[in-house]
């Protein structure tokens, strides 16, 4: 009776959406019963609507159910660290057209920088609170974004950062804010490829209108501020 499960578990495996889940299972050797108890875990998967692994908020994945998510790894070096030549700061971004950022170079990364996007009013004395709060209010799938939800992975009072998941794909994005200097510093970026469809863009703006309700000064990202972006991006 015991090969039956574990037939099961490592057919499941050739499932992609459980690679990580089954690959750190056989990198851990772990114990026979283990084993066979996460597979009768396993088992009621398929009827499920949404696996454990999505965000709590994530719109219906059914459609897409079959489709491996794309998580991308998450890069090693995110928060205020120490920027060479551009000092302390968020990461910057790559070549692509897939991320917004407060780092960079301005005469060589203008297509991507945000300088003083969100300014928070001179009377906020936790602008990290607004920014946490603006995040939990997101709406899931507005513009047809950001369908796969989202998570607030940390905050305290000089730093937030969220995870943004794609619907069909389950791309994952990552987004923060810091505060340095009493200013607010953004990154919002993509993982994996080089385009975004205005993913990026849309969801700043959507970030930003909140805000703004806030008493924030908030600027837009527009094809006039990041025309390459939009270009690039076949938007308009
Ligand atoms: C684009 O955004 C900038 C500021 O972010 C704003 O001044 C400008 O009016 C916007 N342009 C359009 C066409 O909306």
């Amino acid at each position: 009776m015991q090969p039956p499960h574990f037939l099961v578990l490592f057919g499941l495996c050739s499932v992609s959406i459980l690679f990580n889940v089954c690959s750190s299972f056989s990198l851990n050797a772990i114990s026979r019963r283990d084993a066979i108890a996460a597979a009768g875990t396993f088992i009621v998967f398929p009827g499920n609507v949404k696996p454990a692994e999505a965000f709590d908020n994530s719109m219906d994945r059914t459609k897409f159910k079959d489709r491996p998510k794309r998580k991308g790894p998450q890069p090693t070096d995110l928060g205020i660290q120490f920027r060479g030549d551009l000092g302390d700061g968020l990461k910057g971004c790559g070549a692509g057209a897939n991320c917004f950022s407060s780092t960079g170079d301005p005469e060589l990364d203008g297509y991507y920088l945000i300088a003083n996007l969100f300014v928070p009013p001179s009377t906020s004395t936790s602008p990290m609170k607004d920014v946490a709060d603006a995040i939990e209010k997101y709406e899931v799938g507005h513009d047809n974004i950001d369908a796969g939800g989202f998570k607030i992975i940390k905050k305290d009072e000089g730093y937030v950062y969220a995870q943004f998941e794609s619907l069909k794909n389950g791309y994952i994005d990552d987004v923060e804010f810091a505060v340095k200097d009493g200013e607010v510093l953004v990154r919002s970026s993509s993982r994996l490829g080089y385009l975004d469809y205005g993913v990026n863009a849309k969801r700043l703006n959507w970030i930003g209108k909140s805000l703004k309700e806030k008493g924030w000064k908030v600027k837009e990202i527009n094809r006039s501020t990041h025309r390459d972006y939009f270009e690039q991006n076949n938007l308009q």
